[in-house]
């Protein structure tokens, strides 16, 4: 039974009771507790904590799993996997204990066919009542109910969140696997195999997985691993010898060509890259990127394994690619996503595997030498200092490391190689943070508790009557700020934005009747209470005052105009180059914009024009601009855009341009795309690994960089005497023109040589059966070089030193024919006395060598040196 038909038994058997098939979810978990999804109910989680309510009571899954905990089992042992399938069948307050279990023992023993002799149940030691459901209501003897603990029958997704004990079906492989026991998988781990988990999930657990609460309705969650399934109902010795994974295995060994289950040290490479080959295709896909961080350092980690196990097992070409076709070709059908982004997948891998591939060598020779010195020292484990320098430098995720090491039969100092990692995070979050002062919290606080802080009023208006509620001066409260002072000027209600969101803080002016003062910047002092810098440009501002404020109309609709755009490009971004290019970071001013995404190569020209005349083409289509306030919930679910690791509240801002961009987002912006008037991206860059950045300048800044840029071809066009449209031909045939003229110069300074050669020649003189030509000629240094070369492919024989001196220089050549060089005579031997009067240094091989120096008035006497040096080589 292959595994579609698995997958496909599994769902029909549900289907027919009532359940809803649903897809699968993305590895990327729609849940900032998780790195990556780890089990079928991770999308569902909401429907068991009852934050909402699931589209039907009963629900089936083939989902895509990924744990990280595996990642060093993966290999060593012949059932451990990164990636895996998941079928589950999900109950949200519908049936419980009783059907699920009747369900999962009718469709393993009469769907799938397995022999009931064969299964064990396990039990948490407490639940009686699901001990009588499999004894009295299944009819499963009780001999084969076994219970146990904790640790093995209480699920939890590791985080906090839904809980609950558990079941398990486990299947005796038989005498090949161990010896039996009468506790069954109690006894015996590796002869009994887990297949199915049913989990109840009743409780809630804290942060330390303790149950602290009953969850509003009684669920059923279940798991059970197509891999798994597939070593049973195939008979195979290993889940690595199933239809799929065997599919991959075979890849590998092709590739790395050797044969799958003759060498255990073969067998474990083989069974990584089978692993890792098919887990990175599907992180891939999903959109993760490999990087140095979260989610993205765990593919590195996979992918840069999988590549180290080829090379050890001696294969030096590019396998990772071919790891991720296999996939493809094996899962496509399934999975319709891998499809989709073949290319794209195939492009991820090559890229980091050419990364890696590029400092593999170095990083193992220092690994190697440390590894020797740790040995030779007595040592026993190797120092984190190195771990983390292969870290930082070559790119060894540290278990790469931690598997060489102990290889090696050395450990590695994980607690110092933890302590530089978390020095090393410090150092960039300090060098992230920007002006916090814990000072002006202490201030800014009592202020936000008193006056329960500034309401903002900027979306809909640019001016404002306000209360000053606070003056800060060099962070400190104080009452009035005098003429030409700068201070921060705190306002019970403001029209101005304040810096955030990657758009800068507004700019415009705060009049009261004494005073008035220029705003130089907005910014948050703390959540909720704003500040405006000022410098005060007359009179005085006091607390208390009762001022006008308003926001610079242009400033302000800079901003607008820039924003809007960089949600454009964002979208752009994404629907050219593929979900991953989310936002990264962004600035937004008047009249420009800074957006930093996720991709992991530099765009071409034709993509970089192509963005940005979808650009200017969404400008002109003139789509409306809207923003409204919505639950998060209901954000998240129209599927607006958000920013990875920024908090929202439960309220959140979505701005929606036209039908296309929806994004979270707090920022002011135009009310249609065509106020933008003209955007232009003018810039295109790598900003680190697997990041990149555009630049684009809108209105008036736009059309200025246009015009600009039609001002430059104009004076070129001139210069070039020709039209801007033609402008590019003519440089084309004039720069045609120069090449075909260089030509030939080199040809008439060739023609020059072999004259000069000739004549050269009728003065050689005859040394010991080889002639020798020594000459001065003040030519330029490439002209020696090809006088000297003409004159040896003229010797059949002989000796060529030349030499030439200009202002402060000179140089000499020395060419040898090659029977010379046959007999020992090198060019080289014959430079250095020369080159060493003329007080420089040079080289070159034994046929030709050069060399030059500051001693221009010496090169006859340089010469003779040289001279001398070939007569009594050519003599002796
Ligand atoms: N959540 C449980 C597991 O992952 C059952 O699906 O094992």
């Amino acid at each position: 039974m292959d595994s579609n038909e698995i997958r496909e038994r599994f769902l029909a058997y549900f289907e027919e009771r009532g359940h809803q098939r649903l897809p699968s979810s993305s590895l990327v978990p729609n849940d900032p507790t998780l790195l990556l999804t780890n089990a079928g109910m991770n999308q569902f989680k909401p429907y068991f904590l009852g934050e909402q309510s699931p589209p039907s009571a009963r629900a089936i899954t083939v989902q895509k799993c990924f744990r990280t905990t595996d990642i060093d089992e993966v290999g060593k042992t012949s059932r451990h996997l990164t990636f895996f399938e998941m079928l589950g069948n999900f109950s949200f307050g519908d049936y419980y204990k009783s059907a699920a279990a009747a369900w999962a023992w009718e469709l393993v023993t009469e769907g799938y066919g397995l022999d009931p002799d064969r299964l064990w149940v396990t039990v948490f030691e407490t639940d009686q009542e699901a001990r009588d459901i499999w004894q009295d209501e299944v009819g499963v003897r009780p001999e084969r109910v076994i219970d146990r603990g904790r640790k093995d029958n209480f699920w939890s997704m590791g985080v906090a969140g839904p809980c609950g004990p558990c079941s398990e079906i486990f299947v005796d492989l038989g005498e090949a696997f161990g010896a039996s026991s009468d506790q069954g998988p109690a006894g015996n781990e590796d002869r009994y195999l887990e297949i199915w988990n049913l989990v109840f999930m009743q409780n809630q657990c804290n942060a330390a997985i303790e149950p602290v609460e009953e969850l509003p309705r009684k669920n059923i969650d279940t798991g059970a691993g197509v891999e798994r399934l597939a070593m049973v109902l195939q008979g195979a010795a290993s889940i690595y010898e199933t239809d799929t994974l065997g599919g991959m295995v075979a890849r590998a060994a092709e590739l790395v060509e050797k044969s799958y289950g003759s060498d255990p040290r073969v067998d474990r490479g083989l069974r990584i890259m089978a692993d890792h080959g098919r887990s990175l295709s599907f992180l891939i896909a999903d959109g993760v990127l490999p990087s140095n961080e979260g989610r993205g350092y765990v593919l590195r980690r996979i992918m840069r394994r999988a590549v180290r196990q080829a090379r050890l097992l001696g294969r030096e070409s590019p396998t990772l690619v071919h790891l991720v076709d296999q996939t493809v070709d094996l899962m496509g059908k399934a999975y319709p996503e891998l499809l989709e982004r073949r290319d794209f997948l195939v492009e991820v891998a090559t890229w980091e595997e050419e990364r890696f591939s590029a400092t593999l060598r170095q990083g193992l020779t220092l690994l190697d030498q440390e590894i020797g010195a740790t040995r030779s020292g007595g040592g026993k484990a190797l120092p984190g200092s190195v771990a983390f320098k292969l870290h930082d430098t070559f790119g060894f995720p540290i278990d790469i490391t931690m598997e060489i090491a102990s290889e090696a039969g050395l450990d590695v100092d994980a607690a110092e190689f933890e302590s530089l990692m978390s020095e090393q995070r410090e150092r960039a979050r300090a060098a992230r943070t920007t002006d916090i002062d814990s000072s002006v919290t202490d201030v800014a606080e009592p202020i936000l508790a008193e006056h329960g802080g500034t309401e903002f009023l900027g979306y809909e208006h640019l001016a404002t009557s306000a209360r000053v509620i606070a003056i800060l001066k060099g962070g400190l409260a104080a009452v009035v700020a005098g003429e030409g002072d700068t201070a921060e000027i705190v306002l019970d209600r403001t029209v101005f934005y304040a810096e955030g969101g990657g758009q800068v803080g507004d700019r415009g002016l705060i009049q009261s009747a004494s005073g008035s003062a220029e705003v130089i910047d907005t910014h948050r002092i703390l959540p909720g209470l704003t500040g405006h810098r000022v410098t005060v440009n007359a009179g005085e501002i006091r607390v208390g005052d009762e001022v006008e404020g308003a926001v610079d109309p242009d400033w302000r609709e800079g901003s607008q105009k820039a924003h809007t755009a960089t949600h454009i490009v964002h979208w752009i971004l994404r629907d050219r180059l593929g979900e991953h290019a989310k936002q990264a970071g962004s600035l937004v001013e008047p009249g420009r914009l800074r957006f930093d995404f996720n991709h992991f190569e530099a765009l071409n020209d034709d993509q970089v024009a192509d963005i940005s005349s979808e650009l200017q083409h969404r400008v002109f289509s003139d789509d409306g601009v809207r923003a409204y306030e919505t639950s998060y919930e209901y954000a998240r679910s129209i599927g607006a855009m958000a920013i990875f690791g920024e908090k929202y509240g439960d309220f959140v801002r979505v701005v929606e341009v036209g039908e296309y961009s929806k994004e979270l987002c707090g920022g002011t912006h135009v009310p249609h795309t065509s106020r933008i008037g003209v955007s232009v991206i003018t810039a295109e860059g790598s900003v680190g690994a697997n990041l990149r950045r555009v630049e684009a300048l809108v209105g008036r800044d736009g059309l200025g960089h246009l015009e600009r840029r039609a001002a430059a071809l104009e004076k070129i066009a001139g210069a070039l005497k020709s039209t801007p449209d033609e402008a590019y031909e003519r440089l084309e045939k004039l720069l045609e023109t120069h090449r075909d003229m260089e030509r030939r110069i080199g040809e008439i300074e060739r023609k020059d040589a072999e004259r000069e050669a000739v004549t050269l020649l009728e003065n050689a003189v005859d040394v010991g059966g080889a002639r020798l030509v020594v000459a001065r000629r003040d030519l330029d240094v490439d002209g020696l070089r090809s006088l000297a070369q003409a004159l040896r492919s003229k010797l059949d024989s002989g000796v060529v030193v030349l030499g030439r001196a200009g202002e402060g220089k000179a140089n000499l050549v020395v060419a040898v024919t090659k029977d010379l060089v046959e007999r020992g005579i090198s060019a080289k031997d014959v430079l250095a006395p020369g080159s060493s009067l003329l007080g420089g240094g040079g080289g070159g091989k034994p046929d030709l060598a050069i060399s030059g120096g500051p001693n221009a008035d010496r090169i006859d006497e340089a010469l003779e040196a040289s001279a001398r040096l070939a007569r009594s080589a050519l003599t002796g």
